[in-house]
Parts: structure tokens; C-alpha cells; sequence
């Protein structure tokens, strides 16, 4: 088996050994501890884990964009030859918004309630790109009508609380697009939303990715927004990556426990009425105090005597499938008979 540290080259993204931690009066917050992964041009990848495994911290720290109590970053994070780590702040602003953007959660709180939601991405157009205001608002329009938004002309002179939840994330996706960024990096842009809007949501994702060749990091806690959207997928866990793999491969040759657990706590629509969903027993741990060994032991149901001891190695399981988990492969195809 081999280790699988060295990511690809050819990626748009390459994040190697992150490491993100907090001072708080409680301690140390080990946010994020050693997280590597690649993203290439025209593909989505999905970061998925139950709340607080670190996907908020890895996106935050791409972006440049670290809170005040920030006491350590370590690793690199390496975007067309530059390591963003490295950049001075103001070199980092011109990167956040005009080459990697983010889409937030809650487009209620992310666009100012007392502009018209065409003057705000007017105005983040005009930030980057030295455009009159007629021109920004011209250029307003088409996103506005890119992202599937009605009657683009008249919604532009809409107040954000005037737009439906799905409405306004629509709005919130052509702010993030008004530079024509390399990467849209989506924090859980659809938990708000209703299934049949959220549904709509990830399609028009997709459409760009397709359409504008967009690398999108999309971060989710649900395996059914996973199945839908991604191209690969990566499990993260106590601020790790615990497996990685294309998504096929994840759904249906997962070798993680906490994979086959997330895996069976999400609603399948095939299933039987009466089939019981299983959530993982047990909560996530305390990034404070992390427990010895696999910081996922306490809560493995086929825990061994090493997985107390010692962090299981990440290793290559098939082609550009990764998993750490001291199973074998005998015991992984014993134990996981879903
Ligand atoms: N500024 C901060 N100070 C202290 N702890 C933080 C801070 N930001 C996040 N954390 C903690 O880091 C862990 C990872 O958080 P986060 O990345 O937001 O998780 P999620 O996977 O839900 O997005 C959590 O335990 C969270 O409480
Ligand atoms: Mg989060």
C-alpha cells in the first residue's frame, strides 16, 4: 500500500497538511488537523461530515478568511503557483471574490436588506472591474438571468426579502459569479431550502460547472446532496479526511465505518417504509481533547485494540480511492454487508 500525501500536480487547487487551531478559555481548538485534497477545473468536489468535523475552518482558510482567535495554520494552499498561506492580506483580497468565491448559507444574511439585490452585485462587479454603473447594471442582469432568476431586468430591482429562499440563493450565485471566479466554493447553500428548490439549486450548480468549466468546492453534512452533485467526494471527521474516492465508489464500495454510518443514516427513497434509519451512535469529539488512536474509535462499532493507539494511516484502497481505517480488507468486506 502506499501513501497518498503527494496530490496531483495538474490540480486548480491543491491543499496539502492543513492544519487550522483556535485559542479559546477552554483550550486549544484543534479545528482542522492535517487535511489534504485536490480540486481540479470543471468538477465538484464534496467535503461531507457530520457538524463541527471541520469543513466550515477548510473552506474559511482557503479563502483566506480566518477568524480573530486563529492561533495556528499550517500547510500549504497552492491556487495557479501560489501558495495563499503565504500571500499578504491585501493579495489575498484580490483572490477571494475575482478568483475563488464563496457562496454562503443564508442569503438573508449575506446581501444587505436595504439595496436592491441588482445594485449589491452591481456594486461587487464594480470592485473588480473597472465598469461604468450602467455597465455593471447591464452585466447584473445577464447573472441575474444566468442563474435561471425570472425576468431578470425587473428582479434586479428587487430588495432581497422581496425573493423566495431559492429565489435569493439564485441572486447570492450570480454575486459569487460576478468576477468570473476559477472556483465557487459553497457552504452548505441549500440547507435552508425545501427539497424540490434545493434540487433546482444544485442542477443550476451544476449547469455552471459544465457551462463556465467551474471547480466548485461543496461543503454538505447530507450523503443525498452528495449523490446528487458530486464527481468525488471526501468524508471528513474531527478535522480529517477520513476516505476519499469518486462518488460511485463512495456509495456503493465505502471502506470507512463512518462512511457505512453516514451512508446509513441517510433516508434512502428505495427503502422499505418500515426499514429503521440508523444514525451514528454517539456524538463527534471534543476538538479540545481529542481522543488517542482513530479519533473516530469511541464511536466504531468494529473498534480493535490499535485503533486506540495509533491515527490510522490514509491509504491508497483502489485507484483514487483513499480511506484510513485499521480494518483489513478481509474484516471491511466481513463487516460492511450493506
Ligand atoms: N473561531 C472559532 N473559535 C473556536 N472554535 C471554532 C471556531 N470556528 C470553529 N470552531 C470549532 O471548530 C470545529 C470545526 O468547525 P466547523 O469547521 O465550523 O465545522 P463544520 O464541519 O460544521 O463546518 C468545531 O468544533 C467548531 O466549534
Ligand atoms: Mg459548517
Amino acid at each position: 500500500m502506499r501513501k497518498t500525501t503527494t496530490p496531483k500536480t495538474d490540480a486548480l487547487l491543491d491543499v496539502r497538511g492543513l492544519r487550522v487551531s483556535f485559542g479559546t478559555t477552554q483550550g486549544l481548538v484543534r479545528a482542522v488537523n492535517d487535511v489534504s485534497l485536490t480540486l481540479n477545473r470543471g468538477e465538484v468536489l464534496v467535503l461531507i461530515g457530520e457538524s463541527g468535523s471541520g469543513k466550515s475552518v477548510t473552506a474559511l482558510t482557503v479563502l483566506g478568511a480566518m477568524p480573530s482567535n486563529t492561533r495556528q495554520v499550517a500547510g500549504e494552499v497552492w491556487f495557479q503557483g501560489q501558495n495563499l498561506l503565504s500571500l499578504s492580506p491585501t493579495a489575498m483580497r484580490h483572490i477571494r471574490g475575482n478568483r475563488i468565491a464563496m457562496v454562503p448559507q443564508d442569503p438573508m444574511i449575506a446581501f444587505d436588506p436595504v439595496y436592491p439585490i441588482g445594485v449589491q452585485i452591481a456594486e461587487a462587479i464594480r470592485a473588480h472591474q473597472p465598469l461604468s454603473r450602467r455597465e455593471a447594471h447591464k452585466r447584473a442582469v445577464a447573472l441575474l438571468d444566468q442563474v435561471g432568476l425570472p425576468n431578470a431586468a425587473r428582479r434586479a430591482s428587487h430588495f432581497p426579502h422581496q425573493l423566495s429562499g431559492g429565489m435569493a440563493q439564485r441572486a447570492l450565485i450570480a454575486m459569487a459569479l460576478a468576477c468570473g471566479p476559477d472556483i465557487l466554493i459553497a457552504d452548505e447553500p441549500t440547507t435552508a431550502l425545501d427539497v424540490t428548490v434545493q434540487a433546482q439549486i444544485l442542477e443550476l450548480l451544476m449547469h455552471l460547472k459544465e457551462t463556465m468549466g467551474l471547480a466548485v468546492l461543496f461543503i454538505t453534512h447530507d450523503m443525498g446532496v452528495a449523490a446528487q452533485i458530486a464527481d468525488r467526494v471526501a468524508v471528513m471527521y474531527a478535522g480529517r479526511i477520513v476516505e476519499q474516492a469518486d462518488v460511485d465508489t463512495l456509495f456503493y464500495r465505502p471502506q470507512h465505518p463512518y462512511t457505512w454510518g453516514l451512508l446509513q443514516s441517510t433516508l434512502r427513497l428505495d427503502a422499505p417504509a418500515d426499514v429503521e434509519i440508523q444514525a451514528i451512535a454517539g456524538m463527534p469529539p471534543n476538538p479540545v481533547s481529542l481522543p488517542p488512536g482513530c479519533t473516530f474509535h469511541p464511536r466504531c462499532p468494529f473498534v480493535k485494540k490499535i485503533c486506540h493507539e495509533a491515527y490510522p494511516t490514509l491509504e491508497v484502497v483502489a485507484p483514487n480511492h483513499i480511506a484510513a481505517c485499521h480494518l483489513s480488507v478481509q474484516e471491511r468486506k466481513e463487516f460492511n454487508r450493506g
